[in-house]
């Protein structure tokens, strides 16, 4: 009786692990997965298969980095020349000082630099009429959280992360066609016009439009969100999943299964022991 016991509540334990595993493992929490892909961080090459940006920065990397603390990307943007809207623009909204930071704590950037005839091409008014916040995510959003180089764009997936707040409001596509590395707002379409500067951390690209980004240009309804499914931890329930494949839920629903599920393995797990101990 005892043995028999202790059998049923190690078989409901190995339930328990296989069930919480396979939450973990298992593809249906693919879709959580809409980050952009770091690209490999290889020494870059002189060659490249993008030839309307120009191959060499318009600013060079300075020799001795490692002494002079994080790359100074207004000074870069100064030097290179045109640039000043966009200079002003990070500084005002202070993140010029989010990059300063990121670039301390050796994180890698990319930045897309919209000209100041990208600026001036905008609607009268454009600016003036965002909000300090929105004017915030207007320039995060011209922020990606990786140094990509003009090789790597392709290995990144749609839509790409930027340091604006998500993906819904603020989508960014980047795709490459042939020799162009063309960029999708959902409003503008550009594509990379030059390389202003590129080291193993920071990449700063031309770009002759602004990114106008939905979530302040053209917002769209939020998604709704779905409600946790209330699920009863049943016999039923967890024979069901232990009959069919797991690959044959929908996603939603096996992700809201599986804490019941675990619940009802740890409570059965419980019962048994007492029962043994008693
Ligand atoms: C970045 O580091 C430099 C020294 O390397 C320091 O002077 C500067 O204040 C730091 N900037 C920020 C924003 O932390
Ligand atoms: C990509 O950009 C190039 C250059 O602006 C343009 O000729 C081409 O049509 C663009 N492709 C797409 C799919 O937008
Ligand atoms: C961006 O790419 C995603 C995924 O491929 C696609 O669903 C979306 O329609 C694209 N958006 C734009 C503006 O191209
Ligand atoms: C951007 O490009 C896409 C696909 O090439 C096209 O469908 C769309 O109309 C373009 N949008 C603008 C604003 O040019």
């Amino acid at each position: 009786m005892k043995q028999g016991l202790i059998s049923v509540s190690f078989l409901l334990f190995l339930f328990y692990h296989c069930t919480t595993t396979l939450a973990a493992e298992s593809p249906v929490q693919a879709p959580s997965q809409s980050q952009a892909k770091a690209p490999a961080k290889g020494p870059t090459s002189t060659h490249t298969a993008v030839e309307p940006p120009s191959e060499v920065p318009l600013v060079q990397a300075p020799p001795h980095k490692a002494l002079a603390g994080p790359t100074d990307v207004s000074k870069v943007l100064e030097k290179a020349g045109g640039f000043s809207v966009f200079i002003r623009l990070l500084k005002s909204t202070s993140v010029s000082i989010q990059i300063e930071n990121q670039l301390n704590v050796s994180n890698t950037l990319t930045i897309f630099a919209p000209t100041n005839g990208a600026f001036s091409a905008l609607k009268p008014g454009t600016l003036n009429s965002l909000s300090t916040e929105q004017k915030v995510q207007l320039v995060q959003y011209h922020i990606l959280p990786s140094s990509v180089s003009l090789q790597n764009f392709q290995t990144l997936s749609n839509p790409v992360r930027t340091q604006a707040s998500n993906t819904y409001d603020f989508p960014l596509n980047i795709t490459v066609e042939g020799n162009w590395v063309n960029i999708s707002t959902g409003i503008v379409n550009t594509t990379i016009s030059a390389t202003v500067y590129e080291d193993n951390q920071l990449a700063i690209y031309k770009v002759d439009k602004v990114l106008l980004p939905l979530g302040i240009f053209a917002p769209r309804p939020k998604p709704l969100v779905p409600a946790p499914a209330p699920v009863k931890p049943s016999k039923e329930s967890s024979y069901s999943t232990l009959n069919s494949p797991v690959a044959a839920l929908d996603a939603s629903s096996a992700l809201n299964l599986m804490p019941a599920l675990a619940s009802f393995g740890v409570l059965m797990v419980a019962t048994s022991l007492y029962l043994v101990s008693s």
